[in-house]
């Protein structure tokens, strides 16, 4: 067990409760920002029994004082910067916030660390996103970006702000270029959840049918709470460095809801309607990783099939849906 404080931007996410979890669980004192919302954004917390164990604060990225304040209030040993608005969808209709919170929002967490306290370590949440219009079949740390979004662009500016003050300052600044990674916490917006919510609903008659865009498209997706492990296990390294997190396959949407709707009995082909409606300006047609790095050097390794993902989402959301 140990004694240490740590500080999540994002903890009201999926990422932030399962990393506020395995945190707790290893006698880390937790403390998250809370940006207000008038929604309920504490569900997740709720959900795995937390809520009360974590210390909030109020803040934004976008907002450098309340960074500082939280970096003074917390004494934190780590910080990692999970905060982001994070829905690929979105960042064409709000490129400019996307870029204010992902990008300038992560400069403010480095700054607050460099202001208060230059030996925390911190961790910043990269995307396979950076590398959209892929540049190698498999992507690993040396692969090319390009990315394919407002989102991309935000992110990538991100992850250059991790290794410049990496490099600049000597700070033990981490990037995960994390691949998708799902649960029954992830937001209704992304494609696994928003499949998984459908599939209870019209498993139990509350639904129709479910409209979808790109059902072609290509992910790389595994569980948040094996890749949460993952952020851990980068801050605690003696050099900071920049790893790719991902399971090493990759899977159609298509087929992602085929598992999905199977597992209910059901054929995803008599209830999938393509709509234009969710079609992107660009798209980022498949992405795959390489996770080699992450396994030689941090040990890590994911745990958890797509097949036992989706109908762990499945039969979390017939519960909530019951
Ligand atoms: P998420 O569920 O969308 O959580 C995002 C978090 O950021 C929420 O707690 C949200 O607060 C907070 N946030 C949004 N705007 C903010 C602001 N202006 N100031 C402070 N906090 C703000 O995302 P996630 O899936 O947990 O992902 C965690 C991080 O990893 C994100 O940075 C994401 O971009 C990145 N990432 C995710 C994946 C993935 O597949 N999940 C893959 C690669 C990288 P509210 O609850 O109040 O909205
Ligand atoms: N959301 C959504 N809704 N996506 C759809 C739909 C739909 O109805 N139909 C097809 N798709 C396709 C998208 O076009 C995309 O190719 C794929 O499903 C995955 O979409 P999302 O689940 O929204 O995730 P994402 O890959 O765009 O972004 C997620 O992963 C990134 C890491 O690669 C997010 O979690 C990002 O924050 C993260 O950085």
């Amino acid at each position: 067990m140990t004694n240490k404080s740590a500080l999540i931007t994002g903890i009201t996410g999926q990422d932030g409760a399962y990393l506020s979890r395995l945190l707790l669980e290893k006698g880390y004192t937790v403390h998250g920002i809370l940006a207000r919302r008038s929604t309920d954004t504490l569900w997740r917390l709720r959900e795995l029994g937390i809520a009360d164990q974590v210390v909030l604060m109020d803040g934004d990225l976008q907002d450098l004082s309340s960074m500082i304040r939280a970096l003074e209030r917390s004494g934190a040993d780590e910080v990692y910067n999970l905060g982001a608005q994070s829905f690929v969808g979105s960042s064409w209709q709000q490129p400019i916030l996307t870029a204010q919170v992902d990008g300038v929002g992560a400069l403010n967490v480095l700054e607050a660390v460099r202001i208060v306290n230059k030996e925390a370590r911190f961790y910043q949440a990269s995307t396979s996103e950076m590398f959209g219009l892929i540049q190698a079949e498999k992507q690993s740390e040396t692969t090319p970006f390009y990315p394919r979004s407002p989102y991309g662009v935000a992110k990538l500016m991100a992850h250059w702000a991790t290794v410049n003050y990496r490099e600049s300052f000597g700070m033990h600044a981490s990037s995960g270029i994390l691949f998708n990674h799902e649960s029954p916490l992830r937001g209704i917006e992304f494609v696994t959840r928003k499949v998984t919510d459908a599939v209870a609903r019209i498993k139990l008659g509350l639904q129709k049918e479910l409209r979808m865009g790109n059902i072609d498209a290509k992910r790389d997706w595994g569980f948040a709470g094996d890749y949460v492990e993952a952020m851990w296990l980068m801050t605690q390294q003696a050099q900071a460095d920049d790893y790719v997190v991902a399971t090493g396959t990759t899977t159609t949407v298509r087929d992602m809801c085929d598992i999905a709707f199977e597992h209910v009995g059901l054929n995803y082909r008599d209830y999938v309607v393509i709509d234009e409606k969710f079609f992107r300006p660009a798209e980022v047609d498949v992405l795959l990783g390489n996770p080699e790095k992450a396994m030689a050097k941090l040990g890590w390794a994911p745990k958890t099939s797509l097949r036992e993902l989706i109908t762990m989402m499945v039969d979390a959301d017939l519960r909530r849906l019951a």
